[in-house]
């Protein structure tokens, strides 16, 4: 299981495997609104208001979006790893209104009800004690504030490639997806609200296939096929030179 700290840690030591992943959504990807502008699209800022950011990576989602922070927010942003936090900085440089600082979600260093905006996107799979976690994001949040939080779910690109492989994945990390996120948020949060994002891979060449199974290494075990047997396996199944991967990706907009 993917709770394994060490092998997160590994993960993310530095953006490199993170990054590999990013390149083939942006390369094959079908709806081109782009997952990142769709989920900050449900932000719902307002002028003065202070945003924290959990597990923030590579901060690529916010990529185009900080000029459009409407006047006077200030925004955190965080991760558990400082090789991505140096990432982060480098791909969105510096700015007056945003910070950047190491924090684990299971500790967040901030007085009660500190943000109207708390933010956790596609790492709270990763969180050893999500209990603790969850508890942390509601103590930090206004009683008036959102917390937001992106998952992918059960039937999405993994899913897909294993039936299309025949062989299941081992290790595959189901700690907080689209179908069981509710009940562990409601636990937390009065009012929750699961948004999907409609998406798909075009894949034209397998041998990205073959890059985002490898860069998975340690959290989703594949095969004990070499890669040119997965490539052809993966070939098989293309049409008109096309293999069509569908995604399970979503977010949850929680109230307190
Ligand atoms: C899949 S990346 C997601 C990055 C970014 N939120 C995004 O959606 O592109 C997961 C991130 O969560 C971070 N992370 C893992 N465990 C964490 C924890 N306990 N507290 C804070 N960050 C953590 C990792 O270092 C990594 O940067």
């Amino acid at each position: 299981m993917l709770q394994d700290q060490k092998t997160v840690e590994a993960q993310y030591a530095t953006a490199d495997r993170l990054n590999r992943r990013i390149s083939i959504h942006e390369k094959y990807s079908v709806n081109r609104q782009g997952f990142g502008p769709w989920i900050a699209s449900h932000y719902d800022f307002h002028p003065g208001q202070r945003i924290l950011e959990l597990g923030c990576g590579t901060g690529d989602m916010w990529r185009g979006q900080l000029d459009s922070l409407p006047q006077g927010c200030t925004l955190l942003l965080t991760d558990a790893s400082e090789g991505m936090l140096q990432a982060a900085k480098e791909t969105l440089g510096t700015r007056e209104n945003v910070c950047f600082r190491q924090m684990d979600i299971q500790r967040i260093e901030a007085e009660k009800e500190a943000f109207d905006r708390v933010i956790a996107n596609m790492m709270l799979y990763h969180v050893p004690d999500l209990t603790l976690a969850l508890g942390e994001v509601r103590r930090v949040l206004k009683p008036d504030g959102l917390f937001c939080c992106a998952t992918y779910g059960e039937n999405g690109i993994t899913a897909h490639l294993s039936r299309l492989l025949g062989r299941p994945v081992s290790r595959e990390n189901h700690r907080f997806t689209l179908q069981n996120g509710r009940g562990l948020l409601e636990r937390f949060f009065s009012q929750v609200e699961r948004l999907d994002y409609p998406d798909a891979l075009a894949v034209t060449d397998v041998e990205d296939l073959a890059d985002y199974l490898e860069s998975l290494s340690g959290m989703a075990d594949w095969t004990d096929q070499d890669r040119p047997s997965v490539c052809a396996a993966l070939r098989q199944h293309m049409q008109n030179g096309v293999l069509l991967v569908p995604k399970e990706y979503g977010l949850f907009i929680c109230r307190p």
